[in-house]
């Protein structure tokens, strides 16, 4: 089965990263959301930007702005920016969280943000996949939790990309749609890794990932990429 991930929740038709677009995209049965993680001054906050000034009617960077100061602003349709603990209660073990950790810091909080959010019982370990552009961070993060599902997230392919995700001992790789190639997913999936694209919303681009032989898309779009798969 082709996995289909909400990206920044189902951001076509809702303000990207809201709890909006994640509950639209619980209603059309994704397998998984990705969202984006930043830290503020005393929280996690989902949103993409290091700043506040695309997404919201606030100014400044996320890290500098404390909980209630980003409580206070509309970050599209009147909705607010989403803590971390938001987003975990709302998806809870209905789909898999997938973490992009962006400017994330303090990771040691984090991870301990996570241990107890499934100590709870709120979300399962199973259904918790942590990406990041910053493979040192990846790295650390396997460390720390030698259980999770890393997804190695790449907007290019590197030189022995597949390699390192394979001794990372990571589950997915997670790369723009642009740079896919036969030989890579081919190579990935011989070393166990399972290989989704993002973001593909249009039906061609979809056709086309999957012709690579791709386990899953990111689509800003879920409803009408199940859709289009369901067709290929
Ligand atoms: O995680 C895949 C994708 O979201 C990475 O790019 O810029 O949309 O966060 P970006
Ligand atoms: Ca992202």
């Amino acid at each position: 089965m082709i996995q289909v991930f909400a990206h920044r929740g189902a951001s076509g038709n809702h303000p990207e990263n809201s709890l909006s677009a994640i509950s639209a995209a619980l209603d059309v049965d994704v397998d998984g959301i990705e969202l984006d993680v930043q830290s503020c001054h005393d929280d996690y906050a989902i949103i993409h930007d290091t700043w506040l000034d695309r997404t919201t009617n606030g100014r400044g960077m996320v890290r500098d702005a404390t909980r209630e100061m980003l409580n206070a602003l509309d970050a599209g349709n009147g909705e607010g920016i989403p803590t971390l603990q938001n987003v975990f209660d709302l998806i809870g073990t209905k789909a898999t969280i997938n973490l992009e950790l962006k400017h994330t810091y303090s990771l040691d909080k984090f991870v301990q943000y996570i241990e107890n959010n499934i100590n709870a019982g709120v979300i399962e370990r199973s259904q918790l996949i942590l990406s990041s552009f910053d493979h040192h961070q990846l790295v650390w993060l396997k460390q720390k939790l030698p259980w999770v599902k890393i997804g190695a997230l790449t907007a290019s392919i590197p030189l022995n990309y597949a390699e390192f995700a394979q001794k990372l001992h990571a589950y997915s790789i997670h790369m723009d749609k642009n740079f896919i190639n036969h030989e890579f997913v081919l190579d990935a999936k011989q070393r166990g890794l399972q290989v989704y694209a993002y973001t593909v919303d249009k039906q061609r681009d979809i056709e086309l990932v999957l012709d690579m032989g791709v386990d899953g898309i990111f689509s800003n779009y879920p409803c009408h990429a199940k859709m289009a798969i369901n067709r290929f």
